[in-house]
């Protein structure tokens, strides 16, 4: 049975606008492949480690293509942990508020947590080789403003770049992006339009990811 990871950065429980086309994605998602497990990580609300001294050394070491000792092991435990949620999946879904045009803290610390050399990529003769790669992900994004292509807005957009760029990098190149914008900067009806509009894109995008992670 195949796995779907649900990655969640809005701490605003049902006052979330992602969470609500992330609803819509799932529901047509479920109704397309029933079998495929969902796990649900809420970075926002599920408290993650900070990154300890240990912990970085860690890193540092793996880096150098060093073995980690015991007690860097043990401080270790919950990054592979992390790692190991994340790797069990074949798919994710990617729920983020965008955050002084970027991602917020909580997403960006679960990242910090997660990519790392040996288990989410490794350098090699040829380059970076990403070791999640075959991965596909959907990320849904809300946005208080709208950044279209072409306009002076996109600029601002260190959301979207960013995301594909450090996901890119640990090999998963299939993202599809499904946002809602503008939620906050046009007003009620403004936003009920594109909140609709990103939910029928969800749902589209749900039947396109379902059959990818028959089992
Ligand atoms: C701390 C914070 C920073 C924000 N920064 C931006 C921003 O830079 N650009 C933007 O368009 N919206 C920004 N917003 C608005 C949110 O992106 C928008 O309201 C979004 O729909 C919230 O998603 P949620 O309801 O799922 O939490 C910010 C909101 C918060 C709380």
């Amino acid at each position: 049975m195949k796995r779907l990871l649900h990655i969640i950065a809005s701490p605003r429980g049902d006052e979330s606008r992602t969470s609500a086309v992330s609803a819509a994605f799932l529901e047509a998602f479920r109704a397309h492949n029933p079998a495929c497990e969902v796990d649900e990580l809420n970075v926002a609300t599920e408290p993650l480690p900070p990154l300890s001294i240990p912990m970085i050394s860690g890193k540092y070491v793996l880096l150098s293509g060093g073995q980690l000792t015991d007690r860097l092991r043990e401080a270790w435990a919950p990054i592979e942990r992390h790692i190991g949620r994340f790797l069990a999946a074949e798919g994710y879904l990617l729920s983020t508020p965008m955050w002084n045009f970027n991602i917020p803290y909580t997403l960006k610390h679960y990242i910090d947590l997660i990519v790392q050399p040996k288990y989410l990529f490794r350098y090699t003769a040829k380059g970076v080789e990403g070791l999640a790669a075959g991965r596909k992900m959907v990320v849904v994004a809300s946005r208080g403003g709208a950044y279209p292509p072409g306009t002076p807005m996109a600029s601002f957009d260190h959301q979207e770049p960013y995301l594909r760029t450090i996901f890119g990098f640990v090999g998963i190149k299939d993202i599809t992006f499904v946002l809602a914008q503008p939620m906050d900067a046009g007003g009620e009806k403004l936003r009920n339009r594109a909140l609709e509009s990103a939910k029928a894109a969800a749902r589209r995008a749900a039947e396109a990811f379902a059959p990818q992670l028959a089992a």
